[in-house]
């Protein structure tokens, strides 16, 4: 029998290595490594999943009509302009799928979110990875990186796993000197965190190479049933369409994003908790002398003073049951990213940081 080989790109990916759940042998865990939701997701979103049960034998919708005009009123966006997926990653993939193949160039940055150059090599392109400054994406290097092969540029904004953020300026300056052809997306998976931010919105109306993610996973708490959206010019979102399952979403998933995305109350009181948190979080973590940038997120990269220190801090955490995220895949190995837990989780984490910089191991 002939070798059966995969496609161009496939052995290339290095698999996605998510947040830990558990610790052996600890009990009374706390889970800071996956920027979820501490507080849930609200009431409202519990109540459709309930109710949702009802219709579990029907099909669900192939055109996610009532998702997306949900969507559409809350954040004033054009329904026929949304798409909806299985999380944004879903999206992203189908951004890949339908504009980048063999031969073609996708753009993320030194430290971009791990899933960017997994979808370039899943369609066989070529990822092309662009240093950041200080931990911030600059603009000026993505676009001295361009070719004509360039095909997706994308950016996290506010960024996973740094916390920092670009202008709104500066991403409307990358998105119009793009070369001809080039996508810019602009992934707003931690949108909701930053106070009036509209997550790339007034851009993708601006300029029609860009297109914008959102997620259900990170305020709205609903990481464990998988929604996310994309919003982009219709042209796009008529290529993207083409490539989606029809029944990609189902009967619950859309139920409780709909429910979800009207509860703006809840994301308002979580936006506000994580600020005091965060805020809370990075001064008590300063007094210790583990520094983090300001970050615009729900989690903070604290910086060690070396990749010693952020494992042997690491593995203490774990033997007092608290998980964040080891960052060494992200060329980040001297740093540790916690999630803003809730007051409790916070204080935890804080006073065990304290302890290891007492010399507890
Ligand atoms: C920057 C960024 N984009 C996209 C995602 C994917 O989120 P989901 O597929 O759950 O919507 C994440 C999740 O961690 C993320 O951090």
């Amino acid at each position: 029998m002939s070798r059966i080989e995969p496609q161009p790109g496939i052995m290339e990916i290095e698999l996605y290595v998510g947040g830990k759940a558990t610790v052996e042998g600890v009990s009374d865990v706390v889970k800071l490594s996956s920027n979820e939701n501490p507080y849930g997701c609200s009431d409202i979103a519990k109540e459709a999943v309930a109710k949702a049960g009802h219709n579990l034998h029907r099909y669900p919708n192939t055109d996610h009509a009532s998702l997306r005009a949900a969507i559409s009123e809350v954040h004033n966006l054009d329904a026929d302009r949304i798409i909806c997926g299985v999380g944004s990653d879903e999206i992203l993939q189908f951004i890949a799928q339908c504009f980048a193949g063999p031969g073609d160039e996708v753009i993320y940055t030194e430290h971009g979110f791990s899933m960017y150059p997994i979808l370039a090599h899943a369609v066989g392109a070529t990822p092309v990875k662009v240093a950041e400054r200080e931990r911030v994406v600059d603009v000026d290097a993505i676009l001295a990186a361009c070719t004509d092969k360039t095909k997706i540029v994308f950016i996290a904004n506010p960024a996973n796993p740094t916390g920092t953020m670009v202008g709104s300026n500066e991403m409307a300056r990358l998105a119009s000197s793009l070369p001809d052809g080039a996508i810019l997306v602009h992934d707003g998976a931690y949108t909701e965190y930053v106070e009036g931010f509209d997550g790339g919105a007034g851009l993708v109306d601006a300029q029609s190479n860009v297109i914008m993610t959102r997620t259900f996973s990170k305020i709205y708490g609903l990481g464990g049933l998988r929604i996310g959206w994309g919003y982009a010019s219709k042209d796009i979102v008529d290529v993207l369409n083409r490539v989606r399952q029809p029944f990609n979403l189902s009967v619950v998933q859309m139920a409780v994003a709909e429910a979800a995305v009207r509860d703006q109350a809840f994301v308002k009181k979580c936006r506000e908790d994580n600020a005091r948190m965060r805020a809370w979080l990075a001064e008590a973590l300063a007094e210790l002398g583990v520094p983090s940038d300001t970050s615009c997120a729900n989690f903070i990269l604290a910086r060690f003073s070396s990749r010693e220190e952020a494992e042997a801090c690491d593995d203490y955490l774990k033997t007092q049951g608290l998980i964040v995220r080891r960052t060494t895949g992200y060329d980040l190995a001297n740093c540790l990213r916690i999630t803003v837990g809730d007051e409790a989780g916070c204080r935890r984490v804080a006073h065990a940081i304290g302890k290891f910089k007492d010399g507890a191991r």
